[in-house]
Parts: structure tokens; C-alpha cells; sequence
């Protein structure tokens, strides 16, 4: 009996390694952003709402003395917005020896720090994947669209869109009818795909991320009600 109960205990032990093995593995995910040489990029780090309070970190792999929030240095920005439950990291004239690597944004929770997203910055003559314009403006009811770009190599590599919020995805190729059909998406089969929204809600409002294979790129929309437009989107550059 007492062996019995022994080994009931054991395997019970073993399941409970695999799932918080699992857990580990999925939470460090293997997002690489490609950018081009010389320019900027915006990352957005969303978190939990609860942790509005907590001081925000950005830090990376080849140096670990954090950078918290409220810096806005020459080439390197890290804002926090409350409101949206997210903070951004700005990373101004990229250069590959001193930017490439891993970075991760991190909450104080409880006195640790816990990483609640990492990336690998990559950054390239011609990146993987890539948009015109990064930031991406529209009125309430508007029909919008997006062109990403990838390079030849990406060409058969999966291709979606996503949103960072809730991490839901339309993909290439595949209709998901229990996605909304205001958001289409289309490849030329050559060098971009295009991503259109149909009439555009408030709620629409966020960031998302083109993504090809591996390779990922990301994208602020700004849904604004019609009489404010010009103004929203002058204050986001
Ligand atoms: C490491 O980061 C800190 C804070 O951001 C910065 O002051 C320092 O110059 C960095 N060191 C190197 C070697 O890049
Ligand atoms: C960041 O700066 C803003 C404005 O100066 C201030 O209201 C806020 O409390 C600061 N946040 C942190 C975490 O220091
Ligand atoms: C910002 O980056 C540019 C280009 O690499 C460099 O010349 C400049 O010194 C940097 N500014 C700061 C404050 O580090
Ligand atoms: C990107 O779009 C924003 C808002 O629509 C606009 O203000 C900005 O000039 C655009 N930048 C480029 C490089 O086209
Ligand atoms: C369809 O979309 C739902 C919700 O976003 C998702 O959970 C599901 O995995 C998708 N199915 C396929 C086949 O992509
Ligand atoms: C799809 O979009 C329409 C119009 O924008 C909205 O009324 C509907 O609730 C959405 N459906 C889902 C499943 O999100």
C-alpha cells in the first residue's frame, strides 16, 4: 500500500514537471524582428493590467544593467503607457554590431524581475520582413491596408498577421471562419502579402505584427474618430 501511494506520488511529480516544463519552454518564445540599417523601431511590451504600478525594464542579453521606464535618451526611448496596459521601447539609428541580440522587457513583480517578453533584434542592409510605414493611421468606418514585405528566401515560409493584445492571427491561404471576415489578407506570392481591414473600429486601435516564418516586423494602428484625425496622428510621430 505505501508503495503503491510512493508511486502515485511519483508520477504525480513527473506530470507536474512536464506541464511547468512546457510552460518554461512556450514563455521564451523566438520572436526575431528584422529592421533595416540606420533606422528606428518601436516594440511594444504589453502586460498584465494589474501591473500598472510596477516599474518597466528593458535590458538586453550583452548587457544587463536594466534600462527602466521614463528614458528618453538620443537613441533610445522606454515609455510606459498605463493606459493601454503596454510600454514601448524605441531604439533609434540601429547599427548591427552594436544592436544585434536578445532583449526583453521585464516587471518588478514582488522585488523580481520577470521577463514578460524577449526578441531578437536583427538588423539588416535588406530585412526579412518589412513595412513601409510602421505607423498606420485610419478613421472610424475606414477601410485600410497594409503591405508587408519579405525577401526572396521567405517566399514558401508562413505568413500572418497578428495582434500583440490577444495574440490571435489571420494567415495566408487559410480562411478561419470563426475569425472576423473584416480583415483580409492576400499574397502576391512574390515579395509582399497585404493585410486589409474593412470598416474599422475604435477597439482596433493597437499593435500589431507582420510575420514570415520566424521573422517579424511590428505595427502600430490608430483608429481615431473622424473630426480628430489629423491631430492623432501627428502626436504619434
Ligand atoms: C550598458 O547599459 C547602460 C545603461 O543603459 C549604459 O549606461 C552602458 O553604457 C551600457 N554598456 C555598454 C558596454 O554598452
Ligand atoms: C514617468 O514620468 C512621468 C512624467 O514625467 C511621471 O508622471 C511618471 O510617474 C513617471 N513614471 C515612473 C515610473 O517614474
Ligand atoms: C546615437 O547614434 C548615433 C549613430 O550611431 C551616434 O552617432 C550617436 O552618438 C548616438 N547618440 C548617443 C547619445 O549615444
Ligand atoms: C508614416 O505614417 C504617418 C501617419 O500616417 C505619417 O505621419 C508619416 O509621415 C509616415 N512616414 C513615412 C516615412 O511615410
Ligand atoms: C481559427 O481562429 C481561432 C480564434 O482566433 C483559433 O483559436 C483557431 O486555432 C483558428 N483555426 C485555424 C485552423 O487556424
Ligand atoms: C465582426 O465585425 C463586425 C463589424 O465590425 C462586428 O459587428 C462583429 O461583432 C465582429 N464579429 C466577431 C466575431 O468579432
Amino acid at each position: 500500500m505505501v508503495t503503491y501511494e510512493r508511486k502515485e506520488i511519483f508520477y504525480f511529480f513527473i506530470l507536474f514537471s512536464l506541464i511547468i516544463g512546457v510552460e518554461r519552454c512556450s514563455s521564451v518564445s523566438y520572436n526575431r524582428l528584422t529592421v533595416k540599417t540606420g533606422g528606428s523601431v518601436t516594440i511594444p511590451c504589453h502586460y498584465d493590467e494589474k501591473y500598472t504600478q510596477q516599474k518597466k525594464y528593458w535590458y538586453s542579453e550583452n548587457n544587463k544593467s536594466s534600462t527602466y521606464t521614463n528614458t528618453t535618451e538620443e537613441n533610445l526611448s522606454v515609455i510606459d503607457h498605463p493606459d493601454q496596459s503596454l510600454f514601448t521601447v524605441t531604439i533609434r539609428n540601429l547599427q548591427s554590431t552594436k544592436h544585434d541580440g536578445s532583449y526583453y522587457c521585464a516587471l518588478k513583480i514582488e522585488g523580481k524581475l520577470t521577463v514578460i517578453y524577449d526578441i531578437y533584434l536583427d538588423v539588416l542592409s535588406a530585412p526579412d520582413v518589412s513595412v513601409v510605414n510602421s505607423s498606420v493611421c485610419g478613421h472610424e468606418g475606414d477601410d485600410i491596408s497594409v503591405q508587408c514585405f519579405y525577401t526572396l528566401g521567405y517566399k514558401n515560409k508562413l505568413k500572418q498577421w497578428c495582434r500583440y493584445k490577444d495574440q490571435s492571427c489571420y494567415t495566408v491561404g487559410r480562411t478561419n471562419t470563426s475569425q472576423n471576415s473584416s480583415v483580409q489578407i492576400s499574397d502576391d506570392g512574390r515579395r509582399s502579402f497585404t493585410v486589409l481591414m474593412t470598416g474599422l473600429r475604435l477597439t482596433d486601435s493597437g499593435w500589431y505584427y507582420c510575420s514570415v516564418g520566424e521573422a517579424l516586423n511590428p505595427i502600430q494602428l490608430t483608429v481615431s474618430k473622424v473630426l480628430h484625425m489629423e491631430r492623432f496622428c501627428l502626436s504619434q510621430n
